[in-house]
């Protein structure tokens, strides 16, 4: 694995295809969204708002919304949609040696 900003941070085999799970990579909570085998994705679990956690949010397509005041946000580009200024933060991910990696 190229650089040391890739962490690896579940085996891959326990995160099924439209699952996701909160891992923490050097301390850091990240929200990891499955939505089929070769679709994964990683974003921040603070929302922007109030920093309430996403992993209790609903999916909708790519779009995740927050459980305390429904802001939403495409969990491909982290971007909330009401202004495309504001947005998490997203991890890149890949799948090697049987595990999942995140790039800090
Ligand atoms: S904390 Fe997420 S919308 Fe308010």
């Amino acid at each position: 694995m190229s650089g040391n900003n890739w962490v690896p941070v579940i085996a891959e085999n326990k995160l099924k295809a439209e699952s996701s799970k909160v891992v923490f990579p050097r301390g850091i909570a990240v929200l990891l969204i499955r939505k089929a085998a070769d679709e994964l994705f990683a974003v921040s679990n603070r929302c922007a708002h109030m920093s309430c956690p996403l992993r209790d949010g609903k999916l909708d397509g790519y779009v995740l919304s927050c459980p305390c005041h429904d802001w939403r946000f495409d969990i491909r580009t982290g971007r909330f949609l009401d202004a495309p200024e504001i947005a998490i933060r997203v991890y890149e991910t890949r799948i090697e040696e049987g595990n999942v990696w995140v790039k800090l």
